[in-house]
């Protein structure tokens, strides 16, 4: 059953700035896996802010956003040998999808030269 529905955008202007003016922006965001699939993109600005919205869809999905002490790193957007992309959890993220009988979530992004948006689906376990 699905228990949460998520989704967010983010401008990948607002990205490139980031990523040019805060040296360290990444390495506090993302996981070393999600920058080595991003760095190898010309246009990594986009693949980095589709992550980034992923990761802000996935908190409106579980339903109480940053609070539980949930960090970026928490959430990571890997890629299969496909391409499709699937949220692997760590830490407090883990732990609170754990309470929240979580199971089998899904995420989907999409991004273009200006925008990145991002979409999670939650279920839970059928009992
Ligand atoms: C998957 C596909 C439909 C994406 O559509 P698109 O309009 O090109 O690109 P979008 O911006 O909408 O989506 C890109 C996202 O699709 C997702 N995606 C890629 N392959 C996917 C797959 N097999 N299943 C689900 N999602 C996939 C990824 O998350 C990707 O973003 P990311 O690289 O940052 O993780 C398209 O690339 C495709 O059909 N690929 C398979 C064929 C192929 O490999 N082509 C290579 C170029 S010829």
């Amino acid at each position: 059953m699905v228990i949460g529905i998520g989704t967010d955008m983010f401008e990948v202007k607002r990205m490139k700035d980031r990523l040019k003016n805060q040296p360290s922006f990444s390495e506090g965001i993302y996981t070393i896996h999600e920058i080595e699939y991003c760095e190898q993109f010309k246009n990594k600005a986009e693949h980095y802010a589709a992550r980034y919205a992923a990761k802000e869809a996935f908190l409106k999905a579980i339903g109480t956003g940053w609070r539980n002490g949930i960090t970026f790193k928490d959430i990571e957007i890997i890629n299969d040998n496909l391409g499709k992309p699937e949220i692997k959890l760590h830490g407090k993220a883990k732990e609170v999808c754990g309470q929240l009988n979580a199971h089998n979530i899904l995420v989907t992004l999409s991004h273009t030269k200006e925008l990145a948006i991002a979409f999670v689906i939650i279920n839970n376990k059928q009992t």
